[in-house]
Parts: structure tokens; sequence; C-alpha cells
């Protein structure tokens, strides 16, 4: 079975980025990435390369050469879906926040809403792709809404429907490097010849080796566990952080130990403020609620303990910062650098940064905001208030603004606060910048990113993480 037409439901940070690639290598399919969010849409449309909705490093000249030739962005959902002999579903499915399993289960409304519209849309044979993340045995229920329609006749043609899984592993900010040379590409399902049409678009720049085929449910219990495996790592890590600082070993000298080990290796080692991104915490979540589905409490009791390690992290970073300011914040300015949860993205959900800048609005602290691609609508989203004003800037009010000038944000702190791992946070010009700041003047380095050698001599106070 040659597929020729593919229509992605979702132009989200996975639909959007994967499907541009699936454009780029497979230059005879047609590739349609249709969504219900008008604006979204028009911001794939843009003509200024520069300014899609959203920001991944390579996206901009993949989807410059594939737009409009054979990748297109609608909101013609209707069309999409008919021409289609191969649907991806990317739509979001964050966590529930009502009703059975509300804060655990999956909210799984927009997956319904897509699979009906597929079911009614649809003509002829359609094989059906899970992209995005789910719960296992979602299968079931696509399936089961997708067979309600399996025996209707449309314009004489039978309808039918083939369901596949293939979880998406892309990490933001790397997405179209892990697009191109994935570690191992993961189809599940149980029908040899969708299996196979599948396995073919990605065979044209994956090497069939790194090509997994397994049964539905392991593939799709397979993304929640590498989520859950990952986001272990890191809590560990950020718990070894802690005793470090009490007991005088360096963390980054500890990492370096125990990453040599090959059975350890030395990926997702690096301490930080706690994990963000839209999806650790919703797959574990997932997988707590899996788990005490299943009567599993221990194994949920185990896994919940690495998000509480993780709220931990942040609540005491914003205890260390508060402690050395004096307890008290009314009055002082402070320099936050980064606010998206890591580098190259401008993707805030679940930033550690939210927390943390919450933490210190509450003590009446000023903070002065730098990121180089979140918006200052984002910021007063996610910190449910807006930014002051320049007349209140200079009064030294509580609150916070978004600058793009990261030297405004040295001029009179007490502190800089580096909150995400963006590049040009490692080479800043500290003795310099030293000299705008207000005496006694810290830097918290939350991510460890700075080299403390270049910090000698210079009237700064540090802290940075795991090495006090
Ligand atoms: P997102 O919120 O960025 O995008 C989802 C898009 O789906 C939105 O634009 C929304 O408008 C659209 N949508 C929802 N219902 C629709 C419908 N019925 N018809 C048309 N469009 C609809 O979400 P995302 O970050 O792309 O994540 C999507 C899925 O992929 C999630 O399950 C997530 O867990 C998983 N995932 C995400 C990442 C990541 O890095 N963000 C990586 C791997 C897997
Ligand atoms: C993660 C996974 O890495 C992807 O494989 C997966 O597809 C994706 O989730 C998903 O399902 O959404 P992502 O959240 O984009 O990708 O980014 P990561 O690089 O995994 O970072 C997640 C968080 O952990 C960030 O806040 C990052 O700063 C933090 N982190 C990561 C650390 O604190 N230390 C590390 O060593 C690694």
């Amino acid at each position: 079975m040659k597929i020729k037409n593919i229509c992605c439901i979702g132009a989200g940070h996975v639909g959007g980025p994967t499907m541009a690639v699936i454009a780029l290598k497979c230059p005879d399919i047609i590739v349609n990435v249709v969504d219900v969010n008008i604006e979204r849409i028009n911001a794939w449309n843009v003509e200024d390369f520069s300014n899609l909705p959203i920001y991944e490093p390579g996206l901009d000249e993949i989807v410059r050469k594939c737009r409009n030739k054979n990748l297109f962005f609608s909101n013609d959902i209707f069309n999409g879906i008919r021409k289609a002999d191969m649907i991806f579903i990317s739509v979001n499915t964050p966590t529930k926040s009502k009703g059975a399993g509300a804060g655990q289960a999956s909210d799984l409304r927009w997956i319904e809403l897509s699979t009906r519209q597929i079911a009614d849309y649809s003509v002829g044979h359609t094989i059906v792709v899970e992209k995005s993340t789910l719960p296992v045995r979602t299968a079931e229920t696509i399936k089961d809404i997708l067979q309600s329609q399996k025996k209707i006749t449309k314009n004489n043609k039978k309808v039918s429907f083939s369901v596949l899984s293939n979880p998406e592993f892309l990490a933001e900010g790397t997405a179209i490097n892990d697009l191109l040379e994935p570690d191992r590409v993961l189809i599940g399902g149980d029908e040899c010849k969708a299996i196979e049409a599948l396995s073919k678009i990605y065979e044209n720049w994956i090497n069939p080796k790194k090509i997994l085929k397994t049964n539905l449910w392991s593939s799709e219990l397979s993304k929640l566990t590498a989520n859950a495996f990952l986001a272990q790592r890191v809590s560990s890590i950020n718990s070894i952080s802690a005793i470090c600082e009490a007991s005088g070993a360096n963390i980054k000298e500890v990492t370096r130990a125990i990453g040599m080990d090959s059975r350890i290796g030395n990926e997702f080692l690096k301490a930080g403020p706690g994990f963000g991104g839209s999806c650790f915490k919703k797959d574990i979540l997932n997988i707590i609620y899996l788990c005490k589905f299943y009567g599993l409490f221990e194994v949920a009791n185990y896994w919940e303990s690495v998000l509480n390690i993780n709220t931990w992290q942040n609540k005491r970073i914003s205890e260390i910062i508060i402690r050395n300011l004096f307890n008290n914040l009314a009055n002082k300015k402070l320099s936050i650098l980064g606010f998206s949860f890591k580098a190259n993205t401008n993707d805030t959900r679940e930033s550690p940064a939210i927390n943390i800048c919450k933490d210190l609005l509450k003590e009446e602290a000023q903070l002065a905001i730098y990121d180089p691609k979140v918006s200052s609508k984002q910021i007063s989203k996610d910190l449910n208030s807006q930014s002051i004003d320049l007349k209140e800037i200079n009064d030294k009010k509580e609150g916070w603004y978004l600058t793009r000038n990261i030297q405004e944000t040295f001029e009179g702190a007490d502190a800089i606060i580096i909150l995400t791992d963006w590049e040009e946070f490692k080479s800043l010009d500290f003795p310099k910048i030293s000299k705008l700041m207000r005496k006694p003047s810290w830097i918290f380095d939350t991510r460890n990113i700075i080299d403390l050698n270049t910090l000698r001599g210079i009237d700064i106070n540090v802290w940075s993480l795991g090495n006090n």
C-alpha cells in the first residue's frame, strides 16, 4: 500500500515539525496539516519564516522548502481528512482537570473529537496513526469509534480503517535533529500491511534496523515509560544536588564520575531547577493513574515520588534565594535569566521558572525577566498577572516585566537568577555586570552553567546548584 496523501490533525509542537520533516523527505507525498486553531494555522502560513508559531532550530528552513509545494497548513479539516490515506492524530492530551481521574488521567476529549471527525469524513481505506502520547489501550477506543462507521458505505465506497501507534520521541529545541536522526522509530499495530505502509515512509531516511515493530499496547506503554525514566533520572540527580550542598561534594564531579560508568551513561544527568515541559509530569501522572486502575499502589507511589522531588526542587531554590537576600525581597530588583522550560524553545509549559518567579513575586520582588524567545503575553498567562509599566519599573514597584535587553536587567539589581540554560548565559561578562549591580550582589545559578573561575576576584556572591 503506497501512501500518497497524509493528513495530520494538530499543528502543534509535534504535528508541525514532524510533518515538515516527512514532507521534506517524501516529496511524492502530499502532507496536509490541519488544526482548529485559526491563529496557529495563520502563523504557519506567515511570510516571514522567523515568525512561525513554534520555534525550533532548522524548522524555518524546512518549511521554506516545502510549504505550498507538498506541505500545506489549513483549517480545512474536512478536506484534509477526506483526501488522506493516512492520518496522524497529533492533538493535545493534557491531564484531566475535572471529574473522575482529575489531576492524573489524560483528558482524551480532543482525541475522541478528532477520531469522530475521521470516522465522519474519511472515504475508502484509511490508516489512522496515534502520534499523540496516550494511555495504554487508547487504540481500542479509537477502533471502537471508527468501527461504528465501518459498515457505512459512502459514495459507493466501503469505509474501513487500520489503527497504529507511532509515538513521537522528539525533544523540544532539538526536534528537527531528533526527527532526522532518531534513536529509533516505534510502530505498534496488528495489521502487517498498515505497519509496512508507515514503515516505508520512515525508510525514506531512516535505517530499517532502527524501526521497531511491536504490538499496540507495548508501543503506547513504551512512550510513557521512556518519559518516566528520563524524568526519574532528572529527579534522581536533583536529589543528589541537595546532598552535595549539605555535604561539600560537588554535583558536577559526582555527575562526571557516575556518568562514565557505561551502565549509567552521561545523558540526562544535569542537575537543575526541576524538569519542565508539557509531557514529563503529565505522562508520569498518567502512569500513576494507570497503576491505581490496575491496583498497583506501590508502583504508583514510586512514580509519585519522582514528581514530589521535582516540586521540592523548585521550592528549595526559591527558599535559598529568599534566605540569602536577608529574607526580604521588597524593593529589590532581581534579574531573571530565562523563562522557557529549557534552551532553544519558546515553550514555557511547566517551566520551573513559573513556580520560582511566583514564589519571588509573593515576597514583593521586582523581576526583570530576560528571555530571547518567550513573549510577554505568555509570561502574563503563566504568572497570572500583567507586567508592570515604565513608571512602576522606575519606582521599583513589585511585579515583573520582560525586556529583550539583557544588560538592562542587571542595572541596580540585587541578584541574577539563571533559570534556563540558554547558550548566551554561559559567556556573560561578570566583571562588567557586577559593577552595574547593587551591593551585596548575588548570582544564583540553578543550571550550573557559569564557569566559576571567571568569577574569581569579583565582588559578587555566588550560589550554584549542588556546589556550595
Ligand atoms: P500542542 O498543544 O502544541 O498542539 C496540539 C494541537 O492540536 C493544537 O494546535 C490544537 O489546536 C490542535 N487540536 C486539538 N484538537 C483538534 C481537533 N479536533 N482538530 C484539529 N486540531 C486540533 O501539543 P503538542 O505539544 O504538539 O503535543 C501533542 C501530543 O504529542 C501530546 O499527546 C503530547 O504528549 C505528545 N508529545 C509532545 C511532545 C513535545 O515535545 N511537545 C513530544 C512528544 C510527544
Ligand atoms: C521530553 C523527552 O526528552 C522527549 O523524548 C519526549 O518526546 C518529550 O519529552 C515529550 O514526550 O514531550 P522535552 O520535554 O521537550 O522532551 O525536553 P527534555 O530535553 O527532555 O527536557 C525536559 C526537562 O528536563 C527540561 O526542563 C530540562 O531542562 C530538564 N532536564 C533535562 C534537566 O534538568 N536535566 C537533564 O539532564 C535533562
